[in-house]
């Protein structure tokens, strides 16, 4: 498929745009400051916090930062489908006692078989998607515009 061009110069704080490459929903997300500090303090609860899994991602969005798993810190890009059985996770961006757990900081929740992923799209440890959301790949083509492919 060919590569899709996005203009983020709209997207506000625990916003998500989400379109369509290759079939496949890509969400495209701006985390706040709190969810960018949070996200580090998360690895103990997570499957591979380190980006591991050379599936999941490019290499150069490994290598660029391997936690919040983005060639900016503040954006997020993901293929929006569950790592288990494909399913459409739901997004609670903010930091809040809620909605899927006591000490929700953000992140996706699968509604099929209940699999939680943080906003980086890291997987929770205990739930049924075996590996973190997948990162397209994509680049800037300049300061507000992503290519995704
Ligand atoms: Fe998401 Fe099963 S498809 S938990």
């Amino acid at each position: 498929g060919a590569p899709v061009t996005v203009d983020i110069s709209a997207l506000q704080e625990g916003q998500r745009l989400i379109l369509e490459w290759r079939g496949q929903p890509i969400w495209i997300v701006k985390r706040s400051q709190a969810i960018l500090e949070a996200l580090p303090t998360l690895d103990d609860e997570l499957r591979d916090p380190n980006s591991e899994n050379v599936d999941q991602q490019p290499e150069y969005v490994r290598a660029a930062n391997p936690t919040l798993r983005s060639m900016r810190p503040e954006i997020s890009v993901l293929v929006g489908l569950c790592t288990h059985l494909g399913c459409s996770p739901e997004m609670a961006a903010e930091i809040r006692p809620e909605p899927f757990d006591a000490n929700w900081k953000g992140g996706y929740f699968c509604p099929c078989h209940k699999s939680k992923f943080d906003m980086a799209g890291r997987v929770y440890q205990g739930v049924p998607a075996p590996t973190n959301l997948v990162v397209p790949p994509h680049y800037y083509a300049d300061e507000t515009t992503i290519v995704i492919g």
